[in-house]
């Protein structure tokens, strides 16, 4: 790559820093960070030690910008999202040179990727998910009656909202979309704790051992290989309606894709499939329980679930960054972009830009328009985006109307981490009828 001689771009050491820390994104500080950024060095040069240079998009205009022009801005030619120097060096040792752990649709680029978004893409869209409408809603019906029956004689319930629903109501959806047994839900969101949460000291495998003393860790991915590799094969051998067989007997190019490509695929439907739905459901109840004003508006006004659906996702913005490689020496928004270099997109920060979004800060459930960069934008326009969507409608749909009270009843924590991030506890106090 190139050195990036554009010193006088260099962002300040602190905010550099905070890019790259963990709990800063679980404490707020990231916000901060990100507000400072777009109004002094909106696109600026992070210098780390131990990770190579990049650039910072924070701006929502360039987000959009560098998103929408993927022949421009690769996402396979370096890793796609942040990696140390070291770390990058154990993948390349151990994938034959590949910056790539996984061959998913986030790391490929034309021609590849528009070949394998096909295989699958046709049971993302609405028309399709349709059908499927009658299902979410019995398992969400479940979740809410789970709520209901823990509640004691006045009606008064207690509970931690992301371990009793938050995590396991769209684990259940992907699962059995995927056709995932039942019995190995808990497998599921285990494995996918550990692979987003392998830098939060209660979430990550090696949970016990301090940060800067722990190995470089495939054994995650390995896990869900093994696990995907007997899923698929009984997939093979007993055909099903289900998306697990549609990737078991997938074709590029008239050729059976390869075993990589196929458990890529399997772990990113798995994993992106329900963290991130998970994150925004507990983070509008979150949002909600401190803002009775916001409640009492939705619970007055049903219609505006589809909005709330969509500020949630703004709100919590799961996804934190996805990193590009320059193809071309470029010019972006006035900065001298060289061919090879890295820029992360900070989604989180075009999604609280004052210049797009009125009181960026403040969670308004009816707000409209929406032009949230949650599920990113261009081509790797997030895959399962109606099914996000739809899920969550369905849940608030069967839990508003019964919901009279919410408070919070403990600390809330997000968990610690800079690439996929969330509530991680929840406490409420609830009422329901
Ligand atoms: C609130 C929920 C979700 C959020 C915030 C989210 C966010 C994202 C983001 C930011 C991207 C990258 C977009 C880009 O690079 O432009 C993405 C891609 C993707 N998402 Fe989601 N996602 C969500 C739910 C889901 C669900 C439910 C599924 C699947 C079942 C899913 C599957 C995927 C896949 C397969 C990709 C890769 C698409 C590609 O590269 O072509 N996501 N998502």
């Amino acid at each position: 790559m190139s050195v990036m001689t554009a010193a006088d771009h260099r962002i300040p050491q602190d905010l550099a820093d905070s890019l790259v820390t963990p709990p800063a994104y679980a404490d707020g500080r990231i916000f901060e960070t990100y507000r400072r950024l777009r109004s002094n060095e909106p696109l600026g040069v992070a210098r780390i030690e131990g990770v190579d240079p990049f650039w910072v998009v924070t701006r929502h205009a360039d987000i959009l910008e560098v998103s929408r022009q993927n022949d421009l801005f690769h996402n396979g030619d370096r890793s796609p999202t942040l990696i140390g120097q070291e770390g990058d060096r154990k993948v390349r040792e151990m994938m034959g040179g590949s910056p790539h752990l996984l061959r998913t649709l986030i790391h490929m680029d034309a021609p590849d990727h528009l070949k394998y978004r096909a295989l699958t893409q046709a049971w993302f869209m609405p028309q399709n998910l349709k059908r499927l409408e009658d299902q979410i809603r019995v398992i969400a019906k479940a979740a809410v009656e789970k709520l209901a029956a823990a509640t004691d004689a006045e009606g008064v319930g207690h509970c931690d909202f992301v371990q009793a629903v938050a995590l396991h109501y769209p684990l259940r959806v992907i699962m059995s979309i995927m056709g995932v047994p039942q019995d190995d839900e808990p497998r599921m969101l285990k494995l996918t704790q550990e692979l987003f949460g392998a830098a939060d000291p209660e979430l990550a495998r090696d949970a016990g051992t301090p940060p800067e003393e722990r190995d470089f860790d495939f054994s995650v991915i390995i896990d869900f290989s093994n696990y995907f590799r007997a899923l698929s094969e009984s997939k093979r051998a007993d055909p099903k309606d289900d998306l697990a067989t549609v990737i078991a007997n997938s074709q590029v190019d008239g050729a059976p894709i390869s075993d990589l490509e196929a458990m890529s695929y399997y772990i990113i439907v798995a994993t992106a499939g329900h963290d991130t739905t998970s994150s925004s459901t507990a983070g509008a109840l979150w949002a909600l329980a401190e803002n009775p004003a916001e409640f009492a508006k939705v619970k007055a006004d049903l219609s505006l679930i589809p909005a709330l659906v969509d500020e949630s996702i703004r709100w919590t913005t799961p996804v934190k960054t996805f990193m590009r490689t320059a193809t071309e020496d470029v010019d972006l928004a006035g900065r001298d972009i060289k061919k090879g270099d890295w820029l992360m997109l900070c989604y989180a920060s075009g999604n609280r830009d004052e210049a797009v979004f009125e009181a960026p800060d403040e969670f308004h459930a009816d707000r409209r328009p929406n032009k949230h960069l949650a599920f990113g934008y261009g081509a790797h326009l997030c895959l399962g985006q109606h099914l996000a969507k739809m899920e969550m409608r369905i849940l608030w749909e069967e839990l508003l109307p019964r919901l009279s009270e919410l408070a919070l009843d403990g600390a809330p924590a997000m968990s610690e981490a800079v690439f996929v991030n969330g509530p991680k506890r929840l406490p409420i106090r609830y009422r329901m009828s």
